[in-house]
């Protein structure tokens, strides 16, 4: 936020007008006191009248300083408060008009522009979170419907071995699909909210890409592609279990937008005290517009791959290599393939 003056509450300006505004009552009392006593000897008619002349003289001075506290406090404290309820009641539209004559700005003035920022922040979070649950429930519903389907198919008695045996993969299919969806959300959801916590131990990172590898094998022979390793022999401090979700992601989404014969890379090598970590891959590759939003939550690019997956592992992966510090970097060509470039710097022993 802008760094500004404030004035308000204390100023020189304003401590000089109280004390001038102090010296003049006084000597006014004073000329009035010496008028009435040229002209009266009477001293019990002197105190009355020097009575009066001082309760006048208090009331003028308390109606001042009412009419300066309506101004300079009551005023902005109102509009403070009526905003405050309005956001307390989920009105996120409210900004307040801060006017501070001069370029000079009280408190009040600091405080309204923060509840300003406040509102603005809150809205954006309100109009992310309804999105987040349109999103959840718009992925939630196709296989959930499939569920619905095909749990009625299944209940015909007069089905052949080789149907039923389909139905039920299409409906196991599904289900892993929705519990793969709640699960991502949860990972997600829970980094996002710092609930889990990096636990930091030197481990080889070079045994770690080469399990996530292999894990993948049956896939990879399946779909004919090759996987091409040069692993160099490194130990990392950092968080593996958290390390393992960035992996699988990008070897999965490497695996996935790919055809028969075409080559997914793995390397790891040390770059300048960095261990760096490339999954690379011969597929149909990113277009700038799609490149553009891929770690944003539940954004698919490929639509014709969009029956696998939710959107919702770059953002898990992006996730996961900011909060240990990392660096993500995508490199890629449409029909060519593409590259995710991992840095993981410090306590990198080669
Ligand atoms: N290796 C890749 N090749 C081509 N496109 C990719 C690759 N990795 C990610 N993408 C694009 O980024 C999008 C988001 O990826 P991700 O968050 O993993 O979601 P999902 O895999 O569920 O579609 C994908 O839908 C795809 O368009
Ligand atoms: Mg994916």
């Amino acid at each position: 936020m802008k760094k500004r003056k404030l004035g308000g509450e204390f100023t020189y300006a304003g401590v000089i007008i109280f004390f001038i505004t102090i010296a003049l009552i006084i000597q006014i009392a004073v000329l009035i006191y010496d008028y009435i006593i040229q002209r009266t000897t009477d001293k019990a008619l002197i105190a009355v009248l020097m009575l009066g002349v001082i309760a006048i003289l208090a009331v003028l001075c308390t109606v001042v300083d009412v009419i300066r506290r309506r101004i300079t406090i009551d005023r902005p404290v109102k509009k403070i408060l009526t905003a405050t309820e309005r956001i307390a009641k989920g009105d996120f539209s409210v900004r307040l008009d801060i006017q501070s004559p001069y370029g000079r700005y009280s408190h009040y003035d600091v405080i309204m522009e923060n509840i300003n920022v406040l509102a603005a922040e809150l809205g954006k979070s309100e109009v992310l979170k309804t999105d987040f649950i349109a999103n959840v429930s718009h992925e939630l519903k196709t296989p959930l419907s499939v569920l619905q389907n095909y749990a009625a198919l299944l209940q015909d008695s007069g089905l052949d071995e080789e149907t039923r045996q389909r139905y039920a993969k299409t409906l196991s299919r599904a289900a892993k699909r929705l519990s793969d969806l709640i699960t991502n959300i949860l990972k997600l959801n829970k980094l996002e909210n710092q609930e889990i916590k990096p636990e930091f131990e030197r481990f080889s990172l070079t045994e770690q890409l080469a399990q996530a590898a292999l894990a993948f094998e049956e896939v990879i022979e399946n779909k004919n592609l090759v996987l091409d390793c040069d692993l160099d022999d490194i130990q990392i401090v950092s968080a593996p279990s958290l390390l393992e979700i960035v992996w699988n992601n990008l070897l999965s989404n490497a695996i996935k937008f790919t055809e028969a014969g075409d080559i997914i890379g793995l390397s790891l090598k040390v770059k300048g005290g960095a261990a760096v970590v490339t999954v690379s891959d011969s597929g149909c590759g990113i277009s700038k517009e799609t490149g553009a939003h891929i770690f944003e939550k539940f954004y698919q690019g490929d639509t014709s791959h969009s029956g696998e997956g939710n959107g919702l592992g770059l953002p898990l992966v992006k996730k996961v290599i900011d909060i240990l510090g990392g660096e993500i970097s995508v490199a890629s060509e449409v029909g060519k393939g593409s590259a995710f470039t991992i840095v993981l710097k410090g306590n990198v022993y080669a």
